[in-house]
């Protein structure tokens, strides 16, 4: 792909109205070269959705293994075929780079670098910052600054806008910056990127309306809201609303045991309310990139301000108890069939994070992997989707989901309900099953052989 260089193709510098122009009319004819800034699953995703939109699309990283996948059209999104990928690749439209030094060429630079927490559970921005810093390095006249990373409310205005307007350029007039977050859901095949609204907030309005000529290229709908701050803090909303709910059918989970009821009997029954109810499940803890984190991000936030936000701490001490909640369940099931969890064999069905994607980030199964080997309980595993585990010190290889290992193991722990996995086969030939996800309703099986949270 060549990549024509506006900064030095303009004899005559027009006036910064007018490249705003000239960038909406290149938005406009799918001509605005496109760089994205980290090729994760949110990034990589994105670029090959404007690709497939039309727009020449440069992806950066600088993980060189990932630059090298990408070129060879090997994906490693569990969501992304390999055959879609070099659609865009073989096309010329898409392609991958570590060298950042090329962010000086492109129209518009979206930024989906990680941001992760601390060891003390505070924002750790530094991925933001560098990826600032790099887009600083070549900042020109015209060009578009998105940042997709979801993040404290403040973030672009504050610390973006302060990094790249330390340049001499003027937001609005010689550049423009935004903040509109990604809400892809991976392993959703009901809700495909494309059929997700954006949600966009300029640091001027002109910024905003720049950001959301691109965006409705790719989405049904872009919200344009008064500000960064109030898209940042959208997207905050939405990930603590789940985490709140979820902490909520958690705790449920736990009540509904004690009190011998089935918790997913309940919540399915009040799902039928056709208003002001929607259903949220338990589970073995909360995994991924998001979900755990972003909350953190604004209780960090809130706290600085010196507000103390209640509902999201009580919602991770839920959350974050369950993988132990977990471990409880799988010595009380053995413990019953007169066998202890030091020298049983415990075979973990689904490792990621959640059902049918390959992400195993803050997955739970992690800890109650660890916390059951720790008790002396020897681990294996089987998920379609992650061939190999490192858990602390040790590498786990996926198993196959045969009778023989089946009937040599003692108890078979459901952590993540892909949708390919053969549970009624599961449940005729292990010993016994404890299932978080609910896999096994419907299945018939004598009552002690299925143990559900
Ligand atoms: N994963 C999701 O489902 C999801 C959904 C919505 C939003 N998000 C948010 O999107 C952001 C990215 O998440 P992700 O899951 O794609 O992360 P990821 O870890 O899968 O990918 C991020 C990529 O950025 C690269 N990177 C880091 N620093 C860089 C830099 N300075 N320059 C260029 N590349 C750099 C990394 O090498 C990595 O390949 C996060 O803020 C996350 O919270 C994620």
């Amino acid at each position: 792909m060549t990549i024509p260089n506006h900064a030095t193709m303009t004899p005559a510098r027009p006036s910064p109205g007018e490249e705003t122009r000239l960038l909406r009319e290149r938005i406009s004819m799918t001509s605005a070269v496109m760089g994205v800034m980290g090729l994760g699953y949110v990034g990589l995703a994105e670029a090959v959705e404007f690709a497939n939109a039309g727009f020449p699309v440069v992806g950066f990283d600088v993980n060189a293994e990932r630059v090298a996948a990408v070129e060879a059209g090997h994906s490693y999104l569990a969501d992304l075929t390999d055959d879609a990928l070099r659609a865009e690749i073989g096309a010329g439209r898409l392609h991958a780079t570590g060298d950042l030094s090329r962010l000086a060429d492109m129209d518009i630079i979206l930024i989906c670098v990680p941001t992760p927490l601390s060891k003390t559970k505070a924002p750790d921005l530094s991925c933001i910052l560098d990826a600032t810093q790099s887009i600083r390095a070549g900042l020109r006249r015209g060009q578009l600054i998105v940042l997709e990373s979801t993040t404290y409310p403040g973030t672009t205005s504050e610390i973006v806008l302060a990094m790249l307007a330390s340049t001499g350029l003027r937001v609005g007039e010689d550049f423009s910056l935004c903040f509109s977050p990604e809400r892809l859901n991976p392993g959703d095949t009901n809700h495909p990127p494309t059929s997700i609204p954006r949600i966009v907030g300029g640091v001027t309005p002109g910024c905003a309306e720049t950001a959301a000529m691109l965006y409705r290229r790719v989405a049904p709908q872009v919200v344009t809201v008064s500000s960064p701050e109030t898209a940042e803090m959208a997207k905050l909303l939405e990930n603590t609303f789940r985490a709140v709910n979820i902490g909520l059918a958690n705790e449920l989970a736990l009540l509904c045991r004690s009190l011998g009821l089935d918790v997913w009997e309940v919540i399915d029954a009040a799902a039928t309310k056709p208003f002001g109810f929607m259903p949220f499940y338990p589970g073995p803890g909360l995994g991924g990139h998001c979900i755990p984190i972003d909350p953190l991000y604004l209780s960090w936030k809130a706290r600085i301000n010196g507000f103390e936000p209640r509902f999201i701490d009580l919602a991770h001490q839920v959350n974050s108890a369950m993988p132990r909640v977990v471990v409880s369940m799988v010595m009380d099931t053995l413990n019953a069939r007169g066998r202890s969890l030091n020298g049983s064999s415990i075979l973990v069905l689904g490792v990621s994070y959640k059902r049918n994607v390959n992400d195993t980030r803050e997955s739970p199964a992690l800890e109650i992997m660890e916390a059951l080997g720790r008790r002396g309980a020897t681990i294996s595993y089987h998920d379609p989707y992650v061939p190999q585990l490192c858990v602390g010190q040790q590498t786990y290889s996926s198993v196959e989901l045969d009778e023989g290992a089946l009937h040599r193991i003692d108890c078979a722990l459901v952590l993540t309900d892909h949708t390919v996995v053969d549970y009624k086969r599961v449940v005729e030939h292990a010993p016994v099953v404890v299932d978080t996800r609910n896999v096994t309703a419907g299945l018939v099986a004598p009552p002690a052989k299925v143990v559900r949270l």
